[in-house]
């Protein structure tokens, strides 16, 4: 069965979260690793005042099952309706079976397919877009689309630059297929995806060590002019302007580089998701997990236009305009 581009919507239906119960400030990190550091300078710096660390034992594959179990329950979708599941990471528990098919066992899905996407810190967007596409053209018809991280177990706790910014969780959005003359304008209207691999070094996994790598002050720079141009390339695609944008739910890095991003679209803060200081970077999971707390407590209701962005190692950057 196949359709159209133009026959179909993929709308968003439901969005979950976990996170793992540890939680560590920045007092506690400092302490645990011995590290030269103090809450005032990360929060200074980063907005990051604590994160969550999965226990022994916690995998990507579980994290990201609990938390697609949520959004199917907040969608009254039944598991038995899912037949495309796409896990963005970038810390995956094997290299086969992928993290996916590894939900998918969890969730008890036997039909449709599954597979990864990494794209370290853009994943999420990246597979949201993989699977606009794909429900648009009639390759499936619901798909769990989820970003799950242990991102801790890639960092090297010595590093006081890069380790203090870092955080584990997982979050998840079901979508649907929607025949667009009954979507009532809502759906995914665009997604925009990026990659310079020139830059790749900035950013990376040192395959020697296994351990992030992290010139911030290069990234930093990247991230404020790359969000902003995908930004204008997303709103322009759909002939809008940023006063139509109700929500910002950028990717949780850094509160700087959020508040410039607001600041950009002309956001008062309150209308910027922001999670950042309570979970840190949670990588692919960040997104999902703020539109997952957003939608919880009722902040972003349907029919509102939503606007993701997100930049990570690669680079890849990208957005993404959803009418929820
Ligand atoms: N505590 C105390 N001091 C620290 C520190 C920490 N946790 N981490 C670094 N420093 C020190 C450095 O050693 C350096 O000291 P020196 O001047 O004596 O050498 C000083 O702070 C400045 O370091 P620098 O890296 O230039 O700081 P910065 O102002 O760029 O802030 C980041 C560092 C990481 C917070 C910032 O660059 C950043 O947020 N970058 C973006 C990172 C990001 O979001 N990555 C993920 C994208 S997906």
């Amino acid at each position: 069965m196949t359709s159209s581009a133009s026959d179909i919507r993929s709308v968003i239906v439901g969005t979950g979260g976990y996170l793992p119960a540890e939680v560590l400030d920045n007092d506690a990190v400092a302490q645990r690793y011995g590290l030269d550091t103090s809450d005032e300078w990360i929060v200074e710096r980063t907005g990051i005042r604590q994160r969550h660390l999965a226990a022994a034992g916690e995998t990507t594959g579980d994290m990201g099952a609990a938390a697609a179990r949520e959004a199917l329950a907040q969608a009254g979708i039944d598991v038995s309706e899912v037949d495309a599941i796409i896990v963005a990471t970038a810390t995956p528990d094997s290299a086969f079976p992928s993290t996916a098919a590894r939900v998918q066992a969890k969730l008890g899905v036997t039909r449709g397919f599954a597979f990864d996407i990494s794209a370290a810190c853009t994943g999420f967007v990246y597979a949201l877009s993989v699977a606009d596409s794909m429900l648009r053209a009639g390759q499936a018809r619901c798909a769990l689309v989820i970003g799950s991280e242990v991102f801790t177990r890639l960092l090297d706790w010595t590093d006081r630059s890069t380790c203090v910014l870092f955080g584990d969780g997982a979050g998840a959005v079901v979508m649907r297929a929607v025949p667009t003359d009954t979507a009532e304008g809502r759906g995914v209207l665009s997604c925009h995806l990026h990659a310079d691999g020139t830059h790749g070094d900035i950013l990376s996994v040192d395959p020697a060590s296994r351990m992030v790598r992290m010139t911030g002050r290069e990234v930093f720079r990247h991230a404020v002019s790359k969000l902003a141009s995908v930004v204008d390339e997303a709103l322009a695609a759909n002939g809008l302007d940023k006063a139509d944008v109700s929500w910002l739910v950028p990717h949780q890095a850094n509160q700087r580089i959020i508040d410039a991003m607001g600041r950009k679209l002309g956001l008062p803060p309150e209308r910027v998701v922001t999670t950042v200081g309570r979970h840190a970077n949670t990588s692919a999971a960040s997104i999902p997990l703020a539109l997952a707390e957003a939608t919880r407590d009722g902040r972003i209701k349907p029919g509102e236009l939503v606007l993701m962005e997100a930049i990570g190692g690669g680079l890849t950057w990208g957005a993404a305009l959803a009418r929820f």
